[in-house]
């Protein structure tokens, strides 16, 4: 039995009571970490749920999860589910997960309740509760069925935290804060956080520093699935083997079919659009995980062998699944967009990071293969997008990218991959204008320097031209993108039309700085009945 505190009648995939609702099964295959044997208050005055955020399953048409946090373990950790005109008329316990800060030792308790069985297209309110304490409410949207209808989604990376916590070791700036309602506003079915979430592994108080981002986001997370990328960022050096338990625990994300590392990628499907998201520190040469900090004054980072320099850590295992998913996806009459969520980039004009070589040489040639239509990333904390690319220049010893097409305002992603760098989420070193080389290159992370567990491996550049390069902005410290999907359009098309939203350093307002469309023709097999009835963007 892994459920841990529900203790109560209903067993984990027993449909749960009626109300008129469709039955909810509730799953899950048994988590890998085993739950902190732990007293359970069952007195009034218990800690109530906190953090709680959505996720999509593997189906986003007919699965959801609901996570939460609590200060300490609970008893009888659930969730209540139901439609608003109906009441919350199901009811499913909570599996609960907890993992210990190797910093200071803290106990940190998270629960989550994967839902199946959903209507597709559908509205949903929630509370999630456990004993001695108020329920904290929610609601969420189910993904429409293939074509039938289109929708916004939303992203950005690198938000850190609104408010210093601890020492202030941490980046955080009032827009870590304004960019949650920015997005909430444009009201989008889900968001792609394109990774560096909290910035904990740089924190004294990581554990408040991840309470302070979850807590920060449940305004709009709470509400619509935000769906990760772990960056470099979320490697917390002695969490575990490769530093990802926290955000390992923290997120319940669709199965990739392996134990070992669960939730370091996976895929999901929204209408006819595959979101693949990948860890790229896998395959990246830069050590963006190291902290000194945790080098520090992590107790056992010596005894245990720790080291945040994780390159190779899958031994190939990601790829693997990449390839398999790319392969099943282009090989799908549902699935008529790719788009790859991911931390650190293929191409930047910057330097501030850099491109990463590894990324080029273990992504973009399974990216060309299979036609990946987008990329979403951060790391670099600016906007900047490519132009479709397949291939490399003539001659490249780098591997640079070759831009097909000339248009920056409309682009045709049959003929490559759109990479777009969205990292101005919040953090409080955004990439400065000083740091884009005039003339404009192209910036790249060829290898690194030595290094070891407790010495950061310096990083070697070099620059390049950079003829892939459509639009960066310069100006406009932070921000975030909005998508607009139209599954099928008269003509026999479908399109993205992409929108950045920008704003200052202490302004809560984010508006329009730039927009293109990426469109394509459904395939011809694609354009008969079953793309019957008007697609509309929500
Ligand atoms: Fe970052
Ligand atoms: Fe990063």
């Amino acid at each position: 039995m892994d459920t841990e505190g529900s203790g109560q009648e209903l067993s984990r995939r027993q449909v749960l009571s009626t109300a008129g609702l469709a039955a909810i099964a509730v799953p899950l295959a048994t988590r890998r970490h085993a739950p902190a044997l732990v007293r359970r208050p069952d007195q009034a005055g218990a800690p109530g749920p906190e953090q709680v955020h959505v996720q999509f399953g593997a189906d986003a048409a007919t699965q959801v999860a609901v996570s939460w946090a609590t200060a300490a373990a609970v008893s009888r950790p659930r969730l209540r589910l139901g439609q608003a005109s109906l009441g919350h008329g199901q009811q499913a316990p909570a599996e609960g997960r907890a993992y210990t800060e190797a910093l200071t030792g803290e106990i940190v308790q998270t629960y989550h309740v994967p839902l199946t069985g959903l209507h597709p297209d559908t509205q949903y309110v929630y509370e999630v509760l456990n004993d001695g304490a108020a329920p904290v409410t929610g609601t969420f949207r189910t993904g429409p069925r293939g074509r039938s209808r289109g929708f916004r989604f939303t992203s950005f990376g690198d938000q850190a935290i609104p408010a210093a916590v601890g020492l202030g070791l941490g980046p955080w700036t009032p827009n870590a804060g304004f960019i949650v309602p920015a997005v909430e506003r444009l009201d989008p079915l889900f968001h792609l956080f394109n990774g560096d979430l909290s910035y904990a592994n740089v924190s004294d108080a990581p554990v408040a520093t991840w309470a302070s981002f979850f807590n920060n986001n449940t305004r709009s997370a709470a509400n619509r699935p935000w769906m990760p990328a772990a960056g470099n960022h979320e490697n917390e050096v002695g969490n575990g083997p490769q530093g990802y338990l926290s955000y390992q625990t923290r997120f319940e994300l669709p199965d990739n079919g392996s134990d070992e590392f669960r939730d370091n990628w996976y895929a999901f499907t929204v209408g006819s659009v595959r979101v693949i998201s990948l860890n790229n520190d896998d395959v990246c040469l830069q050590d963006g995980g190291f902290s000194g900090f945790r080098r520090d004054h992590v107790p056992t980072y010596v005894s245990n062998g720790d080291n945040p320099y994780i390159n190779g850590y899958s031994s190939g295992q990601q790829e693997q699944w990449l390839q398999r998913e790319l392969a099943r996806a282009r090989g799908s009459d549902e699935i008529d967009w790719i788009i790859v969520c991911m931390h650190q980039v293929a191409m930047s004009s910057a330097h501030f990071n850099g491109a990463d070589l590894g990324i080029r040489q273990n992504w973009l040639p399974l990216f060309d293969r299979y036609g990946v239509d987008l990329v979403v990333a951060g790391h670099e904390h600016h906007f900047e997008r490519s132009f479709p690319v397949r291939g490399i220049l003539p001659g490249s010893t780098v591997l640079t990218p070759a831009p097909q097409g000339t248009d920056p305002s409309l682009m045709d992603t049959s003929t490559g991959t759109v990479h777009m760098i969205i990292g101005g989420g919040g953090h409080s070193t955004p990439t400065p204008v000083s740091d884009f080389d005039m003339p404009h290159d192209g910036v790249l992370i060829t290898s690194v320097g030595p290094g070891s567990p407790q010495v950061q491996h310096p990083t070697i550049t070099t620059t390049e031209p950079a003829p892939w390069s459509a639009y960066r902005d310069l100006q406009t410290p932070y921000g975030f993108a909005s998508f607009d999907v139209v599954p099928h359009e008269p003509g026999g098309t479908t399109s993205i039309t992409v929108t950045h939203y920008g704003a200052d350093l202490g302004s809560p307002v984010y508006s329009p700085r730039d927009q293109f469309v990426m469109r394509k023709s459904l395939n011809v097999h694609r354009q008969g009945d079953q793309l019957a009835g008007a697609a509309t963007t929500r």
